[in-house]
């Protein structure tokens, strides 16, 4: 098993550092509206957010260590496919991953990730593996990635005024009362719980199913109040 796929292998994989590059440039250059709001989604610290926080929630729910790594490879790629398109990049993200792997490669784990990967953005199913679901808690509770800038606020539209609002993300994992804790810090005077709500209400409910899957109640406190 010398051939066994690493987190340290990805994250240096000359093609994938390449695409994490392209993408930040592309969107600085061309897209006015991300310039403005100096979204990073898709850049590589949102990737290694989510990453640490998979990784993190099945090391804390007592998973293998194997798992673990194989959620943090997960996380870490699945948004390359925004590249090609945003729409349907839940899809490419996995497509890419299995040609950059190459198929003399392909065995259980690599496919374990694809499926992870492939499946991060479904509305309609409940992730498949416990790899998945952590995946999923990586990216949706990330919101600090999208920071903005203070000084843009008067032209930002609802959702940017949200993410803008979030002061400090916490994802806590609790084995003992077999719950995942998002704790979230609004700056109230940019936005309120409500428009908090109205805005992230899909992202928790991802976050819901996903949880579901890890045998967990997934809890939600805003400012120190219990919302879920
Ligand atoms: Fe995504």
């Amino acid at each position: 098993m010398d051939d066994m796929l690493t987190f340290e292998e990805i994250k240096n994989n000359a093609e994938i550092q390449m695409y994490f590059r392209y993408m930040g440039k592309y969107f600085e250059s061309t897209n006015e509206a991300f310039n403005l709001i100096k979204r990073k989604s898709y850049d590589e610290n949102h990737a290694l957010q989510a990453a640490e926080v998979a990784e993190r929630v099945l090391k804390y729910l007592g998973y293998k260590k194997r798992e673990q790594e194989l959620s943090k490879i997960a996380a870490y790629i699945h948004d390359i496919g925004n590249i090609i398109s945003k729409n349907g990049h839940d899809q490419s993200s996995a497509i890419m991953f299995l040609n950059i792997i190459g198929d003399d490669r392909y065995d259980e784990d690599v496919f374990t990730i694809a499926s992870a990967v492939g499946c991060h953005e479904d509305k309609t199913a409940e992730p498949a593996t416990p790899i998945a679901a952590a995946v999923v808690i990586g990216d949706k509770t990330d919101v600090s990635h999208e920071r903005i800038g203070r000084e843009d606020l008067y032209d930002l539209d609802k959702h940017s005024l949200v993410v803008a609002a979030c002061q400090k993300v916490n994802v806590i994992v609790n084995k003992e009362k077999m719950s995942i804790e998002l704790k979230i810090k609004i700056d109230s005077t940019i936005c309120s719980v409500m428009n908090y709500f109205e805005i992230f209400m899909s992202r928790i409910n991802y976050c819901r199913r996903a949880s579901n899957v890890l045998k967990c109640n997934f809890e939600l406190y805003i400012n120190d109040d219990k919302f879920l």
